[in-house]
């Protein structure tokens, strides 16, 4: 049985190729319901770096200031074996195995929504990584919370920021990776504030305490990672990602990975925490947390789909048969993949149940 992450991962693939999310189709609402996971934090708290080490690679664009200035969907598919490559959905038919191209390509598509300038835009980009190194996952790489507009923006970014942030990390569905430097004050943390308005209780948010290692001398992080600073549902997480200078040495991940185990084994204030920390654990329990949301809502997902099949079969018939349209060909070709994904959670369904009586 395939994987439930990459199934609903094959799904979002789908809505978008087919249609763009924002559409008057139907597929808004069936993305709506597929859950996955947001990042969210302050400009230069470590979103980025933390998932590139949750994906184990180095390929998104980075420098000072605002440099993610549109969404990125990121979807990683766990291959049993092979090479592992890089596909846009923008560049359907191309294939990246150079991991700087593909970070070049997000940084060039970027500039052409949204102009060479420093504004952002809320049209996506959706990125897939084949690997046999990643855990099957989604996540959504969004612009950082700022406080203030630098030269060549409108005041309005900040709010805009804000917004398109809140937009994700607002819905259900989303699973929220809220990011925070330990070397600051929790209570001025921009990600907690965020996720405290749209889920105050926790329930879906997963805190990551990057920074550890730049802490002052003399304080630790032990409060916040047993939760007695900040109390979530889920233990807090904390991740040691490369300075700096560990970037400008090229420092690669295994080597990062190795040492960020190692700091936290060997730091007697962390020493009992350290099964529970770093990038490589953080991946395991989002994988594992993604695939449980799933499992729980496929009775729901598939209502949806059936709806979806319902209001598709109106909207054709109404077009008239034979399809001419463009517009008729797409719908017809959606309902197709509904009709697949009806069956396939049909038959996880199944597979799960003794005796394997049909829904
Ligand atoms: P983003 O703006 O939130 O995406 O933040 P980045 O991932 O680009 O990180 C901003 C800067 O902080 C980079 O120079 C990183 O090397 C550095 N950084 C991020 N996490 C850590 C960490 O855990 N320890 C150290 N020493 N530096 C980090
Ligand atoms: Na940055
Ligand atoms: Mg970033």
């Amino acid at each position: 049985m395939e994987n439930l992450i990459s199934l609903v991962n094959r799904l979002q693939r789908a809505c978008t190729a087919l249609g763009d999310h924002g559409d008057e189709s139907a597929l808004p609402t069936l993305w709506d319901a597929l859950p996955s996971i947001a990042v969210v934090g302050g400009q230069s708290s470590g979103k980025s770096s933390v998932l590139e080490s949750v994906v184990g690679k180095d390929f998104l664009p980075r420098g000072s200031g605002i440099v993610t200035r549109r969404p990125l969907v990121l979807q990683l598919h766990r291959l049993d074996e092979g090479r592992e490559y890089a596909e846009f959905a923008h560049l359907p038919r191309k294939r990246f195995t150079d991991f700087a191209a593909v970070r070049k390509e997000i940084a060039d598509e970027t500039d052409r929504e949204t102009g060479r300038s420093k504004q952002i835009s809320t049209v996506p980009i959706y990125l897939s990584i084949y690997s046999p190194n990643v855990v099957n996952l989604t996540l959504i790489d969004l612009p950082g919370l700022t406080k203030v507009a630098v030269e060549g923006q409108p005041d309005s970014i900040v709010h805009d920021i804000e917004n398109m942030v809140r937009s994700y990390i607002e819905k259900p569905n989303c699973i929220i990776l809220a990011i925070s430097p330990a070397n600051q004050d929790l209570a001025t943390s921009d990600a907690i504030k965020i996720s405290r308005e749209v889920d105050p209780k926790g329930e879906r948010t997963f805190g990551v305490l990057t920074k550890i290692d730049l802490m002052d001398k003399g304080t630790d992080a032990v409060d916040m990672l047993e939760g007695r600073s900040y109390k979530l549902q889920f233990p807090w997480i904390g991740v040691v990602n490369r300075s700096q200078a560990d970037i400008n040495k090229s420092v690669d991940m295994i080597a990062a990975r190795r040492r960020e185990r190692e700091y936290f084994s060997s730091t007697p204030e962390y020493k009992h925490l350290a099964h529970r920390m770093g990038s490589e654990h953080l991946g395991k329990v989002l994988s594992k947390h993604l695939e449980s949301v799933i499992k729980s809502r496929i009775p729901g997902l598939q209502s949806l789909i059936n709806k979806t099949i319902i209001e598709l079969e109106t909207e054709l018939s109404r077009l008239g048969k034979p399809i001419a349209t463009d517009a008729g060909g797409k719908l017809y070709m959606i309902m197709e993949i509904c009709r697949i994904f009806d069956q396939i959670f049909k038959e996880h369904l199944d597979g799960k149940r003794p005796g394997g009586d049909k829904v």
